[in-house]
């Protein structure tokens, strides 16, 4: 039979870890504005379908699937509907890296991000998508290009086509 001390031991550490487990989501979760990108999207549903296929555009597009020829596409995937969320305001910080040394060993090129900007275009064109949302979007993705790019802010050759 145990002795009292090693119960008492571990009632303790089972106290303290449901104590935990209750408070710590409520304090990494920020409350969702219905203004946000996140909520008029459609919430966590909409970004995770949005993401699923736009991650089967981009691998079935020759100009960026080698990119990903060596990455965890399960982990990617999941990660990019973390970032997503985050950026477009819903409940949980991004807790990843930060654009710029997450793409730094890349390499990547202005016709790299515009070909993923198109993939994403026509994700949320697909999946019907209001077209002023779809501009939002656009324009909030369109704002991280620097650090993708890994360029210094601002670019002196801001050109597309
Ligand atoms: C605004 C545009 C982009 C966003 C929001 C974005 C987002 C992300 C995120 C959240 C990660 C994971 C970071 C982490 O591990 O914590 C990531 C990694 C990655 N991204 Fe992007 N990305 C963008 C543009 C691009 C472009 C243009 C390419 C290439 C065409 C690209 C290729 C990759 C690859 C290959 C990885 C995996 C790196 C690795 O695991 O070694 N990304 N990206």
């Amino acid at each position: 039979m145990k002795s009292n001390t090693t119960l008492w031991t571990t009632a303790l550490a089972t106290a303290t870890l449901l104590f935990g487990l209750s408070f710590a989501p409520a304090e990494e979760n920020r409350e969702v504005d219905p203004n946000s990108i996140y909520a008029r999207l459609g919430g966590q549903e909409a970004i995770d379908a949005a993401v699923d296929l736009f991650y089967e555009k981009m691998l079935a597009d020759e100009r960026v699937a080698f990119f990903f020829e060596d990455v965890n596409m399960k982990a990617q995937t999941r990660k990019q509907k973390e970032f997503l969320s985050a950026a477009f305001g819903g409940p949980k910080p991004w807790t990843g890296e930060d654009m710029r040394t997450a793409h730094k060993n890349l390499d990547l090129k202005e016709k790299d991000f515009q070909a993923v900007a198109e993939n994403l275009q026509s994700t949320l064109e697909e999946l019907k998508v209001d077209e002023s949302l779809i501009q939002e979007i656009m324009g909030l993705v369109g704002s991280l290009k620097d650090e993708v790019l890994n360029r210094k802010s601002p670019a002196k050759t801001e050109k597309t086509n």
